[in-house]
Parts: structure tokens; C-alpha cells; sequence
């Protein structure tokens, strides 16, 4: 008989360890190395496998050749049918991960209540919640009379058994991977063994059967239960469900599709009852906006395919510290102290003797370049105290040089600020063509140093004229 190998399986990023170590060596994540059996299971080598089986010839074709579009189920949810780009796929599988309690299983009980009201047949597995709390989240959504098929159950094989009944479900929502269990793995549920086994099996129902899968996984921090990180490259589709602490907007955001673009996102609102879209997120990022106010600057960003608006807001004060502070809330820090060091050496603009704040209001989160020079003008903004035009919106990378470089789309972006009513924009020189009858109340400065120059020298007029 094989002697029982033990490995230490890292619940992070799944690297396996031949010893217990603190800290995993592949991910660098503290306290997630966990031990798992793993004789005969699943996780276990190749060799394992003590198949006499003989392998079967599979017709080999070419790449030329008919191609049918996905076969999609369109929810009618309009902000998470762009998020996986038209719909749920059939026979694919679709990871949607968040942190706990971000409202993963709130969007899913509506996409289910939609699609079972235009006649889908709607499995909605749950292994976290008894059936009573889901149907008082259902009530409280008001989608209680719904023909949604509900299941509190985590047994792999118990819910495959379950849905081989009757007609094959559409949509199969497991609520959540980390709570299923397969009897082919023998780790605890929620290790990556089992999470693995487990989202192995139902990815081969969803091919096998054409009803669409998706899985809920929840983010962890500590790394006591595997992470959805660990199923990420099994699956067709990986949408991030993100909201900020203290903000009622939600955010889904495609990280991997298959089937259609990623880097999209869904905005969401959550109230009282559940989730509401938001079709024009701008006018939400901008909600509260006091134009007269100097450091904030309107920064006209995309989002995959869509152009959204979003004010940042700095505050720059002298500091009585040695070593001033600089904190930032929604956009990466080290692109700040760059953007500071830029400013310094070839723009003359000292922030030494001051504490730095930068804010992306709204909660919400940036991660372009092209952020750059928006934030730049509401830094110099603060530090003089000559407020921006209110109609004006900015974009563009600045290099350590000090140079503004082209960002992408620049006409979607400038549409986007046109339709919400910003007449004037500061952007690069070098952007790509712009229709003829878009050159007023266009700021094209070549070096940042022009554009510190026009807000400097602009306590009347400001920048753009
Ligand atoms: P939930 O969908 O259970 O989160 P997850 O499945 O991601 O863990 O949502 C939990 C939170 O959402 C909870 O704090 C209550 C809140 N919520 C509302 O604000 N309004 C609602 O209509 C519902 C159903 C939930
Ligand atoms: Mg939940």
C-alpha cells in the first residue's frame, strides 16, 4: 500500500510545500500553509493514478472552420450582463468573488429571480444560509414568488444527484465554493484540495450538460479558507464584486472572460431592497461636487469600454512635521510621490514643507496613468488656492520627465465630459485626431510645467483659455 503523503498546500495561491513553512514561499502570504493528505485523492501525482485504461484517438482539425457565437442567457439586468459581456454563457462556468457580506448573494438571488420570471429553469445551491434566511432575502427583494429552485445543501455529488431530475437547469448558482465538498477529495471543506475538486467537478457538468455554472467565492484575508484565486484559472469568467467600507455602491468588475471583453464593469447601488443599477456612474462619482472649492479636479477616466467621470480632490497644508505626511485614498501611492517628485524637479512647485492628502471621491477607486495629470492640476490647485474651472475636465500620463504622454481614447473621454456638460479639457498634445469641430475650449500642453503655468498665471481666466 502507497504510504500517505502529507504536503502542506498554501490556501492563497495553492503553491504545494513538502514542509510547513510561516510564510509561503510562492506568494509570499503569512499563516496560510495548511497541511492536506493527499494519498490516492485528488492533488495527488500522476502516479497515483493506477489506470490500466489505454488512451483513445481524438480527431485532430483545423482552425479554419465554422464558428458559432456563445449561447448566451441575458439576465436583463443590464449592468451585469455587460459585466460578462451579454449574458451567462451555456456550458461555461462563472466565478463571482467579493469580500464577505459585499452583496454576492444578493445580485445572484435577483439574476436568478429575472432569468426563472422569462422561463429559465434557475438552480440556486446554497451552503452558506439555511432555506428560511434565503427566502427572507428573497421577500426583502421582493422576488419571492419567483419559480427559483432552492437547495441548502453542499455535497458535490448530493447536488449533482439532485438536478439529474427533470430538465436540465439553465443556470446553476453554488453559493459558495468554499462551503462544497466532494467525497472524491479527503481534505476539510474550504481547503484548496477540496475547493479544486469541487469546482472540477461542477466546470465538468457545465461542459458536459450545457447548463451554465456559477460559483461563488469569497475573498479571504487571512487564508484559513482557500480563495477564489485558487479555482481563477479553472473557470471561463472571473467578475470581482468591490464596494468601498461606508459607500452604497457596488462595483463588478470583469478581471477574466472568455467569452468577451474584460476590464468592463457594472456599477450597482445597494438600498433597502437589494441592488439597483446605475447607468450613468458619472453623475453618482460626482454627486456631491462643490465647484468653487480649490484641489479638486475632475478626471475624465475609462472603464473598459466606458467612459466615467470622477472628481479628485486634494488637500495640500504645511506640515510641523519633520517628514510631512502623504496619504491616499482610491489611487496607488507611489504614483503619487511620483507625480510630486515631477512637479518638484521640473516644475518648480514645492511640496517639502507639506502634508500631501489625495482623495478619489466617491470611494471610488482609480488605477489608470492617465490619472495623472488631473491629480497633478488639483495638487497645484490646493497648494495655491486658485480653484479649477468647473467646467473643465483632465487626462493624461505625465512622464518623469515631465512630459504629458498620450492616453487612449481620448475623443470617448471628451464625449463623455461634453455630454455632462464640461465644456473645456485639458489633455495631451500628442492625442490622437480630434474632430475638427472639438477644438474649442481644448488645453493640449506638451509639458506639465505649461499646464502648472496657465493655472498659476489663470486667477481669472483659468486653465484652457
Ligand atoms: P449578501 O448578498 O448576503 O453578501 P455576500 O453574499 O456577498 O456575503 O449581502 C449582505 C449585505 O447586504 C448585508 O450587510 C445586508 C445588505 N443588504 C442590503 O443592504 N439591502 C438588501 O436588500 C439586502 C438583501 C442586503
Ligand atoms: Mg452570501
Amino acid at each position: 500500500m502507497a504510504k500517505p503523503r502529507v504536503q502542506f498546500i498554501c490556501q492563497s495561491c495553492g503553491a504545494t510545500h513538502t514542509r510547513w513553512a510561516g510564510k509561503c514561499d510562492a506568494c509570499g502570504e503569512w499563516n496560510t500553509l495548511v497541511e492536506e493528505g493527499t494519498a490516492g485523492g485528488i492533488g495527488a501525482g500522476p502516479n497515483s493514478l493506477k489506470s490500466s485504461r489505454k488512451g483513445r484517438a481524438v480527431a485532430l482539425t483545423s482552425l479554419a472552420g465554422d464558428i458559432e457565437d456563445a449561447p448566451r442567457i441575458a439576465s436583463g439586468i443590464g449592468e451585469l450582463d455587460r459585466a460578462t459581456g451579454g449574458g451567462f454563457v451555456r456550458g461555461s462556468a462563472l466565478l463571482v468573488g467579493g469580500d464577505p457580506g459585499i452583496g454576492k448573494s444578493t445580485l445572484l438571488t435577483q439574476a436568478a429571480a429575472a432569468l426563472a420570471n422569462q422561463g429559465h429553469r434557475i438552480v440556486y445551491v446554497s451552503g452558506e444560509e439555511a432555506v428560511a434566511q434565503i427566502r427572507l432575502r428573497a421577500q426583502r427583494l421582493g422576488v419571492a414568488q419567483s419559480a427559483v429552485e432552492l437547495a441548502a445543501e453542499t455535497n458535490v455529488e448530493d447536488i449533482l444527484a439532485t438536478i439529474a431530475d427533470g430538465k436540465r437547469p439553465d443556470l446553476l448558482i453554488l453559493d459558495s465554493i468554499q462551503t462544497l465538498w466532494t467525497d472524491l477529495a479527503d481534505s476539510a471543506p474550504g481547503t484548496v484540495t477540496q475547493v479544486r475538486a469541487a469546482a472540477q467537478a461542477m466546470i465538468r457538468y457545465a461542459k458536459s450538460t450545457g447548463c451554465a455554472v456559477v460559483l461563488v467565492g469569497h475573498v479571504t484575508k487571512e487564508g484559513q479558507i482557500a480563495g477564489p484565486r485558487v479555482v481563477e484559472h479553472m473557470v471561463d469568467a472571473v467578475l470581482y464584486f468591490e464596494g468601498e467600507g461606508g459607500h452604497h455602491y457596488r462595483i463588478l468588475r470583469t478581471v477574466k472572460n472568455r467569452f468577451g471583453p474584460t476590464d468592463e464593469i457594472g456599477v450597482f447601488e445597494m438600498g433597502d431592497r437589494g441592488l439597483r443599477e446605475v447607468a450613468n456612474p458619472s453623475e453618482l462619482f460626482l454627486g456631491e461636487r462643490s465647484v468653487k472649492a480649490p484641489g479638486a479636479a475632475v478626471f475624465a477616466g475609462m472603464e473598459g469600454t466606458r467612459p466615467v467621470l470622477v472628481e479628485i480632490q486634494a488637500l495640500v497644508a504645511p506640515s510641523p512635521l519633520g517628514t510631512p505626511r502623504r496619504a491616499v485614498v482610491g489611487w496607488d501611492s507611489a504614483r503619487l510621490s511620483m507625480v510630486l517628485a515631477v512637479l518638484e524637479a521640473h516644475c518648480g512647485v514645492r511640496f517639502s514643507q507639506h502634508d500631501v492628502y489625495l482623495n478619489v471621491a466617491g470611494g471610488y477607486r482609480i488605477s489608470e496613468p492617465a490619472a495623472d495629470l488631473a491629480v497633478a492640476a488639483a495638487l497645484v490647485s490646493s497648494l495655491t488656492g486658485l480653484a479649477l474651472p468647473a467646467d473643465c475636465v483632465y487626462f493624461g500620463e505625465i512622464s518623469l520627465s515631465g512630459a504629458v504622454r498620450a492616453v487612449a481614447h481620448a475623443q470617448q473621454r471628451l464625449k463623455e465630459a461634453e455630454k455632462l456638460g464640461f465644456g473645456r479639457a485639458v489633455l495631451p498634445a500628442s492625442a490622437e485626431e480630434l474632430p475638427a469641430a472639438r477644438t474649442g475650449g481644448l488645453f493640449q500642453p506638451e509639458a506639465l510645467a505649461d499646464l502648472v503655468a496657465c493655472i498659476a498665471g489663470s486667477r481669472t481666466t483659468g486653465a484652457g483659455d
